[in-house]
């Protein structure tokens, strides 16, 4: 370990203790002891259970539905003496958080009543690297200056590692006064609660009341700041670039819910807690970047049955597309009520140039940016894996004795075993000069800006090949590295980056997921701790670089924060969450800043496709005045499920939690989607879609069709043009997917486009053929 990291982390142990103190003061008592829980014994599970409440049963009070939660429960503790029950949960679902065996589960099952037990599964924030800031500031959030009221009067509930209160982003500067009638509990008083963080819990295990700090983990900082953060002024770091940072929605509120603990991820037991108690505080925004392990099903997806519950009360479920990229079929949210985002590049650069011996130049990326007076000289390069050896050729521990690179500046791959911190400290603790981190063909173009204590350049697989090609035919190849500080103007931007999970999306229909794309490489925002070789030297205001789906899922929360401070306080009716979720999709950009289709990372020359980007990157400033939005009936997300589980109405009360029967299914085409999915199997080569349009524009508008027909299929409309004479006027429409020609083959993508077309507004549905 560097020095550095000794001193990173004696500053987290340090903060530690500050806090710890803050809680003897407020409380007067010490931190409670945080348990492992679920897991005293192999047999003991935390369990999941939906119950259906039997018909005119009427539950008061909480006690009445914990008592009636119990009456499931073999008895009230285990043989340890813990309680059974960890959370009886009102809103987010039927059902509670237990503790049992596997046998006592389906015990259970028999009990009138039951429902659906899962095993609680455990989540991880998706976040793919951590960056620490080193010397330079870029600003974002130039969205945030239109005219939306910057999300004022709207509340973000955020579901992550807690908050850094102290930190600017969260100061209460120019905020309102809290809502009227708001009653969520801060677990520190002013001045970290404030009327910025206007609510602060924690959910672990069903355990009291624990802080929800994050100084230990910087990811729920990070992600808030990015949503909701306030305006920082003269937001430097030693002197660079200075400005104004600032999140999306700079004067929504923030109400935290902590529901992820380091080394632990996130508990669904918690999670849904969390979005229980969310639900109840009345946020109006679930921002969520948590995901990974896909769930197989809907049933077993307990945060689409969560979600499914704050859908309905027209709070705004926002998750992220997971990071298990480039494969396809790893998306770890595709419920359609979930707004699913994936991660896309910005077109800023940290430069670190390579220039081989022989001239040939290649821009990487590193944060770490020493002076170029001492780099810019060549220096011998070597490549340990020439040899065709995996741990050499990833710069593994003790994989270079042996190897000369003394003085050297070392090739090595990433995404082995090692993290690149690992990397640089086993290159120069062999007395290496400087590291070219390698892309293998996986990870193709995505660079991290990350800080390392060497000079390093991180470059694409593309770059790879060549400067591996170099050293093989050269005797005395020879490199260097010098730095070009923040650049902005990166080709192609925006671009998929290849850990954002792709779909198609199984079990759901062929509705179409992710939904749009967002910024999530490289972002800067808000961190807890100082960082950096010279932590003395920084300010208080914390900015760091992190990468991932949970970067670009809260750019899309503060942006629906954005439309719906804009409808309130223009006094417009309030949007269902799916009528946003069409703003968002029907005014997405499948183009880059070049006119090109976004192109994918992870390969060496294709562009991103439907169910790699979904309908492209999300535009904040359109999405607010959309013209004409889709919207999605209680009643037909009921007839959607009735379909997806063949009119097996016991599961569809998971979701309901009343007795609701199957007595109408649709398939996922026939949902009022605003992006529309259609399977068209070999034996089906004619499809007619229904869909119906609000019009939100202006009273009186025409609309024309403009489609782009996917690869052998045929489109026929039933009308070619929209003519509306009234504001919230709706129009229905059917669409007819024919196949033109020989089926193409089982697993085909095919993508195409209908848009409605105005003076004023363009209305997009990107199209799916699932073949
Ligand atoms: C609770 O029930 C389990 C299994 O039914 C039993 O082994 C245990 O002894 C019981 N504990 C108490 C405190 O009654
Ligand atoms: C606010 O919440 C507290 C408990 O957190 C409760 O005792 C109180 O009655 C609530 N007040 C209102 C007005 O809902
Ligand atoms: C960062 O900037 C400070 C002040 O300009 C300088 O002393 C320090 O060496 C720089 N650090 C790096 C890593 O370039
Ligand atoms: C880099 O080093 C040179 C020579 O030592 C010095 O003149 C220059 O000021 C340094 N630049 C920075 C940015 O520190
Ligand atoms: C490499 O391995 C040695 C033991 O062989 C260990 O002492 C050292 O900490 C390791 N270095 C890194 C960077 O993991
Ligand atoms: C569900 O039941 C309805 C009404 O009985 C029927 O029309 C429909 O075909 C059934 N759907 C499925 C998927 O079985």
């Amino acid at each position: 370990m560097g020095e550095f990291e000794f001193s990173f982390v004696s500053f987290l142990v340090l903060a530690f203790f500050l806090s710890f103190n803050i809680v003897l003061l407020v409380h007067g008592k010490p931190l409670p002891i945080v348990t492992d829980y679920g897991e005293s014994s192999s047999q003991i599970q935390t369990y999941i259970v939906h119950v259906l409440k039997p018909e005119g049963s009427n539950f008061l009070g909480t006690e009445d539905l914990e008592n009636w939660h119990k009456s499931f429960l073999p008895n009230t503790t285990l043989d340890t003496g813990e309680p059974r029950l960890l959370y009886s949960y009102k809103e987010a679902i039927s059902g509670f958080a237990a503790r049992l065996t596997p046998e006592e589960v389906r015990a259970m099952e028999k009990m009138d009543g039951f429902l659906r037990a899962n095993p609680s599964q455990r989540l991880e924030l998706q976040t793919t690297y951590t960056h620490k800031l080193l010397n330079l500031s870029t600003i974002f959030g130039a969205w945030s200056t239109t005219n939306s009221f910057f999300g004022e009067g709207i509340i973000i509930g955020v579901l992550d590692s807690g908050i850094h209160f102290p930190h600017p982003s969260f100061a209460d500067e120019g905020m309102p006064p809290r809502p009227k009638g708001w009653n969520a509990s801060c677990y520190f008083q002013r001045p970290s609660c404030n009327d910025k963080v206007i609510g602060a819990q924690s959910f672990k295990g069903g355990n009291k009341p624990i802080p929800p700090t994050d100084i230990d983990q910087g990811h729920g900082t990070h992600v808030a700041g990015i949503a909701a953060g306030n305006f920082v002024d003269n937001a430097e770091v030693l002197g660079q670039a200075l400005g104004k940072a600032a999140g999306m929605a700079p004067k929504a509120f923030i109400s935290v819910y902590k529901i992820c603990w380091k080394g632990k991820g996130c508990g669904v037991s918690d999670i849904i807690a969390g979005i229980d108690k969310a639900i109840q505080d009345g946020v109006h925004i679930l921002q969520m970047s948590f995901g990974g392990n896909w769930p197989n099903s809907f049933e077993e997806d307990e945060v689409a049955i969560a979600t499914y519950s704050a859908m309905q009360k027209g709070i705004f479920p926002c998750t992220c597309a997971s990071n298990e990229g480039p494969d396809p079929e790893t998306l770890g949210h595709y419920a359609p009520w979930d707004m699913v985002v994936g991660a896309t590049t910005t077109d800023r650069r940290i430069r670190a140039t390579v220039t081989l011996g022989n001239g040939m130049q290649f821009h990487g990326e590193t944060a770490y940016q020493p002076n170029n007076t001492i780099t810019n000289k060549f220096l011998p390069l070597v490549y340990p894996g020439s040899n065709g050896q995996n741990e050499q050729n990833n710069c593994l521990n003790n994989s270079l004795n042996g190897i000369n690179v003394r003085g050297k500046i070392v090739m090595c791959y990433i995404g082995g075993k090692a993290e690149s911190d690992e990397q640089v400290d086993i290159v120069r603790n062999a007395g290496g000069a400087g590291v070219i981190f390698a892309n293998p063909n996986r990870i193709g173009f995505t660079t991290y800006s990350a800080p390392h204590h060497l000079p390093a350049s991180h470059v694409s697989h593309k770059d790879a090949i060549k400067i591996q090609l170099y050293f093989a035919t050269n005797d005395t190849p020879t490199a260097k590295i010098t730095f070009g500080g923040t650049v902005f103007g990166a080709r192609p931007s925006p671009a998929l980056a290849y850990f954002s999970s792709r779909g198609p999306p199984m079990n759901n229909g062929n509705i179409v997921k992710p939904d749009v794309t967002a910024p999530g490489v490289n972002i800067l925002s808000a961190w807890p701790v100082e960082v950096g070789p010279f932590p003395s030297g920084l300010k208080t205001k914390t900015f760091n670089f992190l990468s991932g789906t949970s970067m670009a899922t809260p750019h899309v929360s503060g942006i629906v924060a954005l439309i719906m401070s804009k409808l309130k306080y223009e006094n417009k009716r309030k949007w269902s969450t799916t009528e946003i979720q069409s703003a968002l999709i029907t005014t997405a950009n499948i183009f880059d800043l070049d006119g090109e289709p976004i192109f994918d990372e992870a390969s060496l020359k294709s562009s991103a496709n439907i169910v790699q980007r979904g309908a492209g990157q999300v535009n904040a400033i359109k999405a607010m005045d959309p013209g004409l939005v889709y919207n999605i009936e209680q009643d037909d997300y009921v007839a959607y499920l009735c379909g997806i589980y063949s009119n097996n109405s016991q599961k569809v009360q998971i979701f309901t939690k009343d007795n609701t029967q199957c007595t109408r299914s649709i398939s996922g085409e026939q949902l009022n989607y605003p992006s529309i999915g259609v399977p068209m199997g070999s034996s089906s080569s004619r499809i007619t879609v229904r869909r119906t349009v609000t019009n939100v524009g202006d009273a009186k508008e025409l609309y024309n069709a403009k489609i782009k027909e996917p690869q052998n299929v045929k489109i026929d409309l039933s009308q070619y043009s929209l003519s509306f004479t009234r504001f919230e006027q709706q129009i229905t429409y059917d669409m007819t997917f024919t196949l033109n020609g020989a089926h193409p083959g089982s697993g085909v993508i095919g993508q195409g486009e209908l848009s409605w077309v105005s003076d004023k507004h363009t209305v997009t549905s990107p199209i799916y053929i699932a073949f």
